[in-house]
């Protein structure tokens, strides 16, 4: 799909067809979005998970609750290691939550592309996904989202309800 297209059609999808999986091979072309993503210095400092076990999605479900995120048949969760990622040396910033959040943005933009629905999640209750997951004290997580096939019949708003380009830019 063009690119400026892809930047108009995504949007965040509430409304998935529970009996419709992802295949393993648009799968991997949406993940390897995600690994070709840029990161500070490199590193990379990431790892995908993807829940598809009804077990594990009911656990994070239960982090989330929302009616239509059951019938999301796949969750990615992007876990990011505290130890990996870049530290500015003047004063200490770490561009962890940064370089997840490029990830994740690679991520859905290419899930788009193969018509597969998305939705960014951060309302999530931290500690119990940490519990869920087991993840321990170097692991963090500041996105997660569905991934899955819109329901027969689900519509594009096409709305961009954004503030205007004048609003939100300056030329000095
Ligand atoms: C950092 C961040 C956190 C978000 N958290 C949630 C969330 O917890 N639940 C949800 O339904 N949408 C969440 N969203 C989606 C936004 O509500 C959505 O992107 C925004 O309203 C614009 O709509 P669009 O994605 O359809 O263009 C989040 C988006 C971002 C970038």
């Amino acid at each position: 799909m063009e690119y400026t297209e892809l930047i108009r059609i995504r949007e965040s999808v509430r409304n998935y067809d529970p009996d419709r999986s992802v295949p393993s091979e648009v799968m991997s072309k949406i993940l390897d979005a995600g690994r070709l993503a840029l990161s500070a210095c490199n590193y990379q400092p990431w790892k995908f998970l993807v829940i598809s076990s009804s077990e594990m999605l009911k656990k994070v479900r239960n982090c989330y609750k929302r009616e239509w995120l059951n019938n999301a048949p796949h969750i990615l969760v992007i876990i990011g290691f505290k130890d990996q990622a870049w530290t500015r040396g003047y004063d200490g910033y770490n561009s962890l939550e940064t370089d997840i959040a490029i990830a994740m943005t690679h991520i859905i933009l290419a899930a788009t592309n193969e018509g597969v629905g998305t939705c960014w999640i951060a309302a999530y209750d931290p500690a119990q996904l940490r519990e869920a997951l087991k993840l321990d004290e170097n692991q963090v997580i500041y996105s997660i989202t569905p991934l899955g096939y819109p329901k027969a019949g689900y519509k594009k708003s096409l709305i961009k309800n954004r503030k205007p380009l004048e609003e939100v830019v300056k030329f000095l």
